[in-house]
């Protein structure tokens, strides 16, 4: 039974910050004691390297290390060998851009949306100037969301590479990637996932949404800061090349200049890697199944349907989403700059975040590049969402008194 008071004393912040509404959960999100306590244990009880030492805490790591796999294998239903820990989903997403960029040739066309973040814009940019490939973008409704039949049409012989967003970062979007998927993969294309803001939401099953490739970062979903999450099909992670060259990713190499390369996923992971990090994100993974996905995402559903009929009574607001049923609520108040509204804001102990969101050619679909982006997560209340309802009310040219701090 999912009890949001319960919820809460996860959460020591709430504690030191009881005034705090905390409405910023696209950017990051806040961090249960189990997750402080698995980053904390690390280096009070059992610091190491991985994959290095032949001690007994060396081998404590290696298996919490590598153990963290079949957590998130668990997670999105895949085998433990096909997930990669690396920095964040930009890293991720990187990573697969630089492995399929064999795949990619001159003339050939990689398919976004004008909706994506710069993340899953900017490597697919780079690849189309360095191959003399194309960036193509398929159709979306105003608020950003992709249809099957809009899918159909921008797909083509040409396309190699399909990577969307499972859920828009600005406007909480969600893409049917099931339907894109079968309908890509029938011209050979290959499908990447930008899982940033679906997976720390919603049940996500990589069996079920037939994609080549996720990224998704620990960060955004209770877990630590710099670890990254790269899920990718065996067979295609198998040949797959990594960026980065370095320690512990090679299994020899000589003074010819010849390197052999562990197998995947361990050829992803050059260097030491953030050891604490991923045991931290195991326990967020964990922690998250503890509450269900489907919980989480159904209670967030109902806050988000709660708050979207309370701010549109208020006519001083302008909302960019408000027919999509999920994910944050993008909006301005009329008249007022968004950096000056949420300024406002925050000098009611509210966070959020004001701006672009890093998707800078949205502004193409919305026709603004300035929003206030309110994003919930499931320790949210509908006691915070009255209470955001109320400063929103006030804001105003004359309230907005621009950055708080
Ligand atoms: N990608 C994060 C966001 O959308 C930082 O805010």
């Amino acid at each position: 039974m999912f009890d949001v008071k319960k919820i809460r004393e996860d959460f020591p912040i709430f504690a030191s910050q009881p005034d705090l509404i905390y409405f910023d959960n696209g950017a990051t999100t806040l961090k249960p004691k189990c997750v402080i306590d698995a980053v904390s244990d690390f280096y009070c009880t059992h610091t190491s390297n991985v994959h290095r030492g032949d001690y007994a805490i060396a081998a404590q790591n290696d298996r919490l290390y590598d153990g963290t796999r079949k957590i998130f294998a668990r997670l999105i239903n895949c085998e433990p060998d096909e997930i990669a820990f690396v920095h964040n989903v930009t890293a991720a997403l990187n990573q697969i851009a630089y492995g399929l960029s064999d795949q990619v040739n001159e003339g050939d066309v990689i398919l976004v949306s004008k909706a994506e973040h710069a993340s899953n814009l900017l490597p697919w940019f780079r690849l189309a100037k360095q191959k003399n490939a194309k960036i193509e973008y398929v159709e979306t409704d105003a608020q950003a969301n992709i249809s099957v039949e809009s899918f159909r049409k921008a797909m083509h012989e040409k396309v190699k590479v399909v990577s969307l967003a499972q859920v828009t970062n600005v406007l909480g979007s969600i893409q049917p990637i099931a339907e894109i998927a079968e309908i890509a993969h029938s011209y050979g294309a290959y499908v990447v996932v930008d899982g940033a803001q679906s997976v720390p939401h919603m049940k996500v099953d990589v069996k079920e949404l037939g994609c080549d490739f996720l990224g998704f970062s620990a960060h955004k979903m209770c877990g630590p800061d710099g670890v990254g999450i790269l899920y990718g099909k065996r067979e295609l992670l198998k040949d797959m090349s990594p960026v980065f060259m370095g320690g512990d990713m090679n299994a020899r190499f000589s003074s010819d200049t010849t390197v052999l390369l562990k197998d995947a996923p361990v050829r992803f992971e050059s260097g030491t890697p953030n050891i604490e990090g991923v045991i931290g994100a195991g326990a967020a993974a964990e922690y998250l199944m503890s509450i269900g996905l489907d919980e989480i995402h159904a209670y967030e559903k109902e806050l988000r349907a709660y708050f979207l009929e309370k701010m549109k009574q208020l006519d001083n607001l302008e909302i960019y989403n408000p027919d999509n049923e999920y994910g944050p609520l993008a909006f301005n108040a009329k008249g007022v700059f968004a950096q000056d509204a949420a300024g406002y804001l925050a000098s009611k102990d509210i966070a959020v975040r004001s701006g672009n969101h890093c998707a800078k050619i949205l502004h193409e679909i919305i026709g603004t590049d300035q929003t206030i982006r309110a994003s919930l997560y499931f320790y949210n209340t509908k006691e915070e969402i009255d209470r955001f309802v109320q400063a929103a009310s006030q804001i105003s040219l004359e309230s907005a008194i621009g950055i708080f701090f």
